[in-house]
């Protein structure tokens, strides 16, 4: 699976991605910048990513975006910008409304007046994990206000531009972006300086890489129309992926501390198990590796 497949005569294409100095907007550039002009924006991080055009924006300003992209003239856009911790939308559900719905809508709207192909980035979180494995065609049941908006923001975009895709990501794991830290690499650094790691035994999800999450989603730019969810093959629980990682690491499961949802109190609830089924993307293509395999290749990159 290559990202160059986008449209076969590509030339250098433009694209234009959200939240650049995200982890996913950070791991898609970086799998993308080789074959295309990309374009990323950034907001209160500014990151310098060699090959991508960065610009900062406040995406919750309409006039704003619409400048962005009048100016840029994108061929395809990938919204990853999000206020992505569920904690904090919970917490100021007005605020990351504006960045969570709001703009989803405006980008939503001016790429469907100018025809442009559009990925949003949804979530795993728009069910409440009681019925897992989930596909494209069950009914979403939010648990928090994180994953309310998310629903939202969906029926938005369906409504505004129906040839748009909503990718459904999975927890993500890999290479942070130089602004954000990703849990899998603060696990990694507590495991390496010999600090323990409290880990969910009873939270199901099917993780993929930021770097396989980028491929999937520009198999969705080319492929997709509607939802698609972007799950990895494997149904693992928090504490195992930690242990998957500590062995790849070669360290001992000693340092690993299993806990249950209910010992952690959180202001945002917590579903259970959010894997997705994730056939209609194998059928297109997407190919997530086994999680092993991807904690391998990750750890040599880290080196
Ligand atoms: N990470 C996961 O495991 C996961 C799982 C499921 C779904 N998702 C979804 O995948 C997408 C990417 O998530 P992520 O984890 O990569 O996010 P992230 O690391 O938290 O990054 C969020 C990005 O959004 C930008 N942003 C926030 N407010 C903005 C605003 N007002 N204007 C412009 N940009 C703004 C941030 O820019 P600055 O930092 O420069 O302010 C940053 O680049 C999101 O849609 C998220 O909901 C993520």
């Amino acid at each position: 699976m290559h990202a160059c497949s986008f449209l076969r005569n590509k030339g250098m294409k433009k694209i234009l991605v959200t939240g650049a100095s995200g982890f996913l907007g950070w791991n898609l550039c970086n799998a993308i910048k080789k074959d295309f002009q990309v374009f990323g924006t950034v907001f209160s991080h500014s990151v310098r990513n060699e090959g991508v055009n960065i610009v900062q924006v406040d995406l919750t300003d309409f006039t704003m975006v619409q400048e962005l992209i009048k100016d840029i003239r994108p061929e395809g856009v990938i919204h990853t910008a999000a206020a992505t911790r569920p904690n904090y939308c919970q917490e100021h559900p007005e605020e990351t409304y504006k960045i969570n719905v709001d703009a989803v809508a405006s980008l939503a709207g001016l790429c469907a007046d100018r025809r442009i192909p559009f990925v949003f980035t949804s979530t795993d979180l728009v069910f409440n994990g009681l019925n897992a494995p989930y596909s494209e065609t069950d009914p979403v049941s939010p648990v928090n206000v994180y994953g309310e908006q998310k629903v939202m923001a969906e029926e938005l975009v369906m409504s505004i531009y129906p040839e748009a895709a909503l990718c459904r990501m999975p927890l993500m794991y890999g290479l942070s972006s130089p602004s954000y830290e990703t849990f899998f690499q603060a696990m990694i650094k507590k495991v390496k300086s010999g600090r323990t790691v409290q880990l969910f035994v009873d939270e199901y999800r099917t993780p993929v890489s930021g770097k396989t999450a980028a491929l999937g989603l520009m198999l969705a730019l080319e492929k997709g129309r509607g939802i698609l969810h972007l799950g990895g093959q494997e149904r693992i629980s928090r504490y195992d992926l930690g242990r998957v990682m500590t062995s790849c690491l070669g360290y001992g499961e000693e340092l690993l501390i299993a806990c249950h949802q209910k010992d952690i109190v959180m202001s945002a609830p917590r579903a259970q198990d959010l894997s997705l089924n994730s056939e209609e993307a194998f059928a297109l293509g997407y190919a997530p590796p086994p999680i092993k395999t991807e904690i391998e290749e990750l750890l040599i990159n880290m080196q």
